[in-house]
C-alpha cells in the first residue's frame, strides 16, 4: 500500500476548551507564510517528487483560517511535491467562522474533494461553552459553501457528551445535521483530555463530565438513528452515509504507512514512528535548515506493532482480522493476547464475530479502555 499524506495547519481563531491538538493562536500574515516556507522545505525534503499518495488529508489546527491566496499556496505546495490527480481521497477539515465559497472552491481547485466541517453543536449556549468561534448559522454557510463550489462528500464533526448537554438538545444536534444532508457523520463523546482547560476546570470542581448512563444513552440512540437513516458505523465514533467512509482515517486505523507534515505530525514508515518537533518555530527552523523536523523516532517491537494493531483495528466495526494482523507484523495476537481477551470477552467488551476480534455491548463506549490494554500488555 503507498504511504499516505497528513498535512497538519496549526492555527486556530481561538483554543477550544477541550481540545488538546497542537495549535496557536496566531493570525499574523507573516507566521503564516513562513509556516508555508518550512512546509514546502518540508514536504522536498520528505516526500518524493511526483510520488503519488494513497490519501491525502489536510487538517488542524483550522486549515480554512489561512487566507484565500495563502490556500491557493497551499494547494500548490502540496502538487508541486505529490500526484493528486488519481489519489483515492484528498480530504480538509474546515471551520465555519472562516470557510466562505470563495475558499470552498479554492479547495476544489486545488484538488481537495472531501470537507469535514467541524460544528460539534448547533446550540448557542453550548457552542459558548465550548469556546467556538461560530454560531449555528455559521455551520448552515460553511455547508452550503462546500455545496455551492462542488463539493459532493461533505461530512460534519458533532460531539455528545457535553457538560449539562440533555437527550434532547443531542438528539435536535443530530438531527440538523441530517437534514443539512451530510455525506458522513464523526459523532465524539466529549473526554476530557489532559492540559485541557475543561480538565483544569474538573479538576478544580467547576465543570464535571456528564452521567456515563446519559453518554451512553446519546450514544445507542444515535446508532440507531443513523441506521435508520442509512448510515452505516463503520467505526464507534464514524458514520458512512452517501459520501462512504473516510479512507484515510481507515488507512491509519489498518496501520497503513503514512508521512505526516507539519508541527507536531506523527509518521509511520515500516514500523518506525516518527513524531516532528512540536513548536511552531522549533519545527519551522528545522524544516527551513533542510534538517529533520522530527524531535523523536521509535522503532516499534513486533508486540507494541501488534498490540496497536488490536487498538486501532478494534475500532473498525468490521473488527480485527487476526491473519491479516498476523501477515503484517508476524505475531499471533490470538496467543499472546489471549488472557485479555478471555477477560473481555467475560466483561462484556469484545466479542469474536467469524473469529474476528470487536468491540461488543459497554466495550463501544469503552474503546479507549479496551484498546489500551493491550497497549499495556506491551509495554
Ligand atoms: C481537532 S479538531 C480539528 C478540526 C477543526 N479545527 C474543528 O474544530 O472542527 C477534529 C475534531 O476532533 C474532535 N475533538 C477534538 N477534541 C475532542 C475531545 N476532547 N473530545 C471529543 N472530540 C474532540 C472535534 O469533534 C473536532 O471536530
Ligand atoms: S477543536 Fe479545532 S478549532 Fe478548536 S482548538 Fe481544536 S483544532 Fe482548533
Amino acid at each position: 500500500m503507498l504511504p499516505s499524506l497528513y498535512v497538519h495547519v496549526p492555527f486556530c481563531v481561538v483554543k477550544c476548551g477541550y481540545c488538546d491538538f497542537n495549535s496557536y493562536v496566531v493570525d499574523e500574515g507573516q507566521a503564516h507564510d513562513r509556516f508555508l516556507d518550512a512546509l514546502a522545505a518540508e514536504l522536498a525534503l520528505r516526500w518524493p517528487q511526483g510520488a503519488k499518495p494513497s490519501t491525502v488529508f489536510i487538517g488542524g489546527g483550522t486549515p480554512s483560517l489561512l487566507s484565500l491566496e495563502r490556500l491557493d499556496r497551499l494547494f500548490a505546495i502540496i502538487r508541486e511535491r505529490g500526484d493528486l490527480a488519481s489519489c483515492a481521497e484528498v480530504s480538509m477539515e474546515a471551520n465555519p467562522e472562516s470557510f466562505t465559497v470563495e475558499k470552498a472552491r479554492a479547495a476544489f481547485v486545488g484538488g481537495v474533494r472531501r470537507l469535514s466541517v467541524g460544528a460539534q453543536t448547533f446550540h448557542a449556549h453550548h457552542l459558548k461553552a465550548l469556546d467556538r468561534a461560530h454560531d449555528a448559522e455559521g455551520i448552515e454557510g460553511a455547508f452550503a459553501a462546500a455545496r455551492e463550489a462542488g463539493f459532493e462528500n461533505v461530512s460534519i464533526d458533532l460531539m455528545f457528551g457535553i457538560p449539562g448537554e440533555t437527550q434532547e438538545e443531542w438528539r435536535s444536534d443530530l438531527e440538523r445535521a441530517l437534514r443539512l444532508g451530510t455525506d458522513h457523520l464523526s459523532c465524539y463523546n466529549l473526554t476530557f483530555e489532559p492540559g485541557t482547560r475543561f480538565e483544569r476546570d474538573r479538576l478544580r470542581g467547576r465543570l464535571a463530565p456528564n452521567a456515563q448512563e446519559v453518554d451512553r444513552e446519546m450514544f445507542e440512540w444515535t446508532r440507531r438513528r443513523l441506521e435508520e437513516a442509512g448510515f452505516a458505523a463503520y467505526e464507534v465514533s464514524n458514520f458512512a452515509g452517501r459520501g462512504g467512509p473516510c479512507l484515510h482515517n481507515d488507512h491509519y486505523w489498518l496501520q497503513g504507512d503514512y508521512v505526516g507534515v507539519g508541527p507536531g505530525a506523527s509518521s509511520h514508515r515500516a514500523g518506525v514512528r516518527s513524531t516532528n518537533l512540536k513548536g511552531l518555530d522549533a519545527w519551522a527552523d528545522a524544516a527551513l535548515a533542510g534538517v529533520t523536523c522530527a524531535g523523536s523516532a521509535e522503532t516499534l517491537r513486533p508486540l507494541q506493532r501488534v498490540a496497536e494493531a488490536l487498538w486501532l483495528g478494534v475500532r473498525r466495526t468490521d473488527g480485527v482480522d487476526f491473519d491479516e494482523v498476523q501477515e503484517r507484523v508476524y505475531v499471533d495476537a490470538r496467543s499472546v493476547f489471549a488472557p485479555i481477551f478471555e477477560r473481555q470477552v467475560e466483561s462484556g467488551l469484545v466479542s469474536f464475530k467469524s473469529g474476528r476480534l470487536a468491540l461488543a455491548g459497554e466495550g463501544l463506549l469503552l474503546a479507549d479502555q479496551v484498546g489500551g490494554d493491550y497497549l499495556e500488555a506491551a509495554l
